[in-house]
């Protein structure tokens, strides 16, 4: 049996029907932002592996950090325990996250770092005896897919298996320009009825439900009113952190810190599972004690790998090397010039980017949802040409990493001209 057959008698892909879909690709090397094929293609990453990779594929710089923290210590229990690459990648983390963040709280992925958060929530409510029960969270929000995580998330086709089982949770609307003063007359609404411990969001763009923007006033009045009336402020930065959006962090364009931000995906550069939770003094003041009914019982087998931490400190020496930054504004700038020479295309519902971020949504006559007949087009369009962009239904994005040159980002955006040129000039 070939490969590919040995995969799918042996294993189950994630977000993948089992039948009715295309053979999975082997990828056989990853190089900068190219990953090559079994049969000698070079496919370019153009949404950076599921938003993690932030320096290109197998650089040298994390490789030979991550073979030198394994030949040394791979692992060891961190209760009890500790390392100096967990040690290091705490200080560096804290050196660029906004300055009321004092302590990092390790886990393994984004899912988990997002569960850390909510647990600590409601554990910093019921230490001083106060059991706030209800979470805020945005329409549209993504935070993950484990139970926690997924009940803080848009309820859809994704959750609707486990609806019974979602803890109850407080959704605003989604705030666009035409609706920031009823967002946010809800939003005051929902606080005054008490009992919420927490407000979590992804700061100014949701990834998951189609690189959706919103405004940094509205986030600034939400964040503000949230906060002046006791409850703990959540940014789940785990798309939007380490450069994506223009800046170190999204939170960063905003004049009121969370208490509490979710860390992963780009934190090892796309190299090694990793999540990370950080909390100000206030959150931690709340737990220091010496009884155990007050402490954070939480911890993953995996947690503060050395193996992970390693990677993560060689990433963060990259993304702070100023030729890094200079990348993310050149592919700013990119973006902003493929977005204004399109904004008006008759076949384009709408084109946005923030910082390295460019998504663009077509119109279309049937359902825009994720599940929208379009996507079976792109996807193949795009990978036919060597191009990897996964479509979320009408609504392809670019999020690549920062190393691509100006000449494979034309070489994306002509691809994407290609699509524009093909598509029948729409009615409205
Ligand atoms: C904002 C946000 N939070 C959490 C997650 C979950 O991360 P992971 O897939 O590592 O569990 C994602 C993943 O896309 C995300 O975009």
């Amino acid at each position: 049996m070939n490969w590919v057959g040995r995969d799918k008698a042996a294993i189950w892909h994630p977000f993948t029907p089992l039948e009715g879909v295309d053979d999975p690709l082997m990828i056989t090397s990853a190089e900068g932002i190219y990953l090559h094929t079994e049969d000698g293609r070079k496919i370019i990453d153009a949404v950076s592996s599921w938003w993690v990779n932030l320096h290109g594929h197998s650089h040298p710089f994390i490789a030979e950090a991550i073979a030198k923290q394994a030949s040394g210590l791979e692992h060891v229990i961190f209760a009890g325990f500790t390392h100096k690459p967990a040690i290091e990648l705490a200080e560096a983390l804290l050196s660029i996250l906004p300055a009321n963040q004092s302590k990092i709280f390790y886990s393994d992925n984004g899912s988990t770092s997002v569960e850390v958060a909510l647990k600590m929530a409601l554990q910093f409510w019921y230490n001083q005896g106060m059991e706030k029960k209800k979470i805020i969270a945005i329409d549209g929000a993504y935070h993950g897919d484990t139970f926690g995580s997924m009940s803080v998330g848009e309820r859809s086709d994704f959750t609707k298996p486990f609806a019974k089982h979602l803890f109850d949770v407080d959704f605003i609307d989604f705030p666009r320009s035409d609706n920031e003063k009823e967002v946010f007359h809800q939003f005051q609404e929902t606080v005054a009825t008490g009992d919420i411990a927490a407000f979590i969001y992804e700061p100014l763009i949701q990834g998951a439900s189609g690189m959706r923007m919103y405004s940094t006033t509205i986030l600034n009045r939400l964040i503000t009113h949230a906060q002046e009336n006791n409850i703990l402020c959540i940014a789940d930065e785990v798309m939007t952190g380490f450069g994506r959006t223009g800046k170190l962090f999204a939170s960063q364009y905003l004049t009121r810190s969370p208490d509490i931000m979710c860390l992963s995906k780009g934190i090892t550069g796309g190299a090694m599972a990793l999540g990370a939770t950080s909390c100000t003094d206030k959150v931690i003041e709340a737990f220091r004690s010496k009884d155990l009914k007050q402490t954070f019982l939480h911890g993953h087998s995996y947690t503060a790998n050395p193996i992970a931490c390693a990677a993560g400190i060689a990433s963060f020496k990259l993304l702070t090397d100023p030729y890094c930054q200079k990348n993310i504004d050149r592919i700013t700038a990119n973006h902003l010039a493929f977005v204004e020479k399109h904004k008006n295309a008759p076949v384009i519902k709408n084109i946005r980017s923030m910082g390295s971020i460019l998504a663009l949504e077509f119109k279309t006559d049937s359902d825009s949802s994720y599940f929208s007949e379009l996507r079976n087009t792109l996807y193949p369009f795009f990978i036919e040409k060597d191009i990897l962009l996964r479509p979320l239904g009408n609504l392809i994005y670019i999020i690549p990493p920062y190393i691509i040159q100006d000449e494979e980002l034309s070489k994306i955006y002509r691809a994407i001209e290609e699509f524009l040129n093909l598509m029948p000039s729409h009615p409205s």
